[in-house]
């Protein structure tokens, strides 16, 4: 006869954790253009029904209606078509803020020093900051990873030191998370390589379906762990690898592009720096201009707020180029990585 065994506590909990999980995971998953009425909380199949009789199809025009056209449609009261309104605009991710708002969230943005002025300059000041997605494309050795594990140590630095006295979360694709290199790093900045090391949590993907959850999962430690900067490195290399297909590009096109359209609410909501590197793609065929172009082209670059590309230069030197910012103007600048980290 088997053995049952009471599930201990944190057996419980990990249960709940795991329900929870998934539920959230679903919803990621339920993307606007999918959604239907029926997914609009406080709408059933009767109004559902009523709403369609009367025009309104999708959520998108629920979105734009007014409450007095919902409620006459559906015979409901203003406030319950308000919630109606109200959540067909958060689920099409339109939530319109006065002007005064948007600047007000913009206050909150911190910034992470690079470790270099000149970069920091082209990053418009102060370094990598929250509220958005950074990203590093560029070949080997480019410096890359350098930039990712500078941020993770920077990233902890007082305020007036560049930091923003924050933990970091580093989902690691590649392997390439080296805490020997932290320990220098750390050392390098005068800090206590045991703190910083406490202060960086690194899990490791094994393919993109492992990486997107994990990324879903950082939502729960984010308070608990004080975590200011979530680093993925790389981003894209699991999705290359099991997307490889010809027929598999517009797969994995979307699933990129939720992963991204993800990590930037992560980054909205809790005022978090979201680090990304992208390994560049050979492109024999280009004789004048960029032989090269970062791996989910353009459908990716619309998701993200700085878009980097380093290539390397003489020894320690490297290149790094900004493109797509929308406040910022294309410019280029020169950094270096050595053994003390990224510096000018
Ligand atoms: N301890 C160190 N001291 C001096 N330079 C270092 C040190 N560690 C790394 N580097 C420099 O950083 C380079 C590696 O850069 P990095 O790992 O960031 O590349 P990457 O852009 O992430 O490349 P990949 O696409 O292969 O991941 C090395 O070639 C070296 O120049
Ligand atoms: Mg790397």
């Amino acid at each position: 006869m088997a053995r049952t065994k009471k599930p201990s506590e944190v057996e419980i909990e990990f249960e709940e954790k795991a329900e929870e999980l998934e539920n959230q995971t679903e919803k990621v998953k339920k993307s606007a253009e999918e959604a239907t009425l029926e997914d609009l909380p406080g709408v059933g199949p009767k109004a559902a029904e009523k709403l369609r009789e009367a025009g309104y199809n999708d959520l998108i025009s629920i979105a734009a209606a007014s409450q007095g056209e919902i409620s006459a449609a559906c015979d409901i009261g203003d406030v319950t078509a308000q919630k109606i309104i109200q959540a067909a605009r958060e689920m099409l991710d339109m939530g319109f803020k006065s002007a005064d708002e948007v600047l007000e969230k913009r206050s909150e943005i911190g910034k992470i020093t690079t470790g270099s002025t000149a970069l920091n300059a082209l990053l418009g000041g102060k370094g990598v900051e929250t509220q958005a997605i950074t990203e590093a494309a560029g070949a080997f050795s480019s410096g890359k990873t350098q930039l990712g594990l500078q941020l993770a140590v920077n990233v902890q630095l007082p305020i007036e030191k560049g930091g923003i006295n924050g933990a970091c979360l580093f989902i690691d694709t590649e392997s390439t998370f080296r805490p020997e290199r932290i320990v220098q790093l750390a050392e390098a900045q005068g800090l206590d390589p045991q703190t910083v090391l406490k202060n960086i949590y690194v899990a490791k993907a094994y393919n993109s379906d492992h990486q997107v959850v994990l990324a879903e999962k950082a939502k729960d430690v984010i308070k608990e762990k004080n975590i200011k900067l979530i680093i993925i490195d790389s981003l894209t290399a699991h999705f290359r690898a099991d997307y490889s297909g010809r027929g598999e590009l517009a797969p994995r096109q979307q699933k990129l592009n939720r992963h991204i359209h993800f990590l930037q609410k992560l980054a909205d909501t809790y005022n978090i720096a979201v680090y990304i590197t992208n390994q560049v793609m050979a492109r024999p065929d280009v004789m004048f201009g960029d032989p090269t172009a970062p791996i989910g082209g353009h459908v990716l670059g619309h998701g993200i707020g700085f878009r980097m590309f380093f290539r390397k230069s003489k020894g320690e030197k490297r290149i790094v180029r900004l493109i797509d910012s929308p406040s910022l103007p294309e410019g280029e600048a020169v950094f270096t990585v050595s053994e003390k980290g990224i510096g000018d």
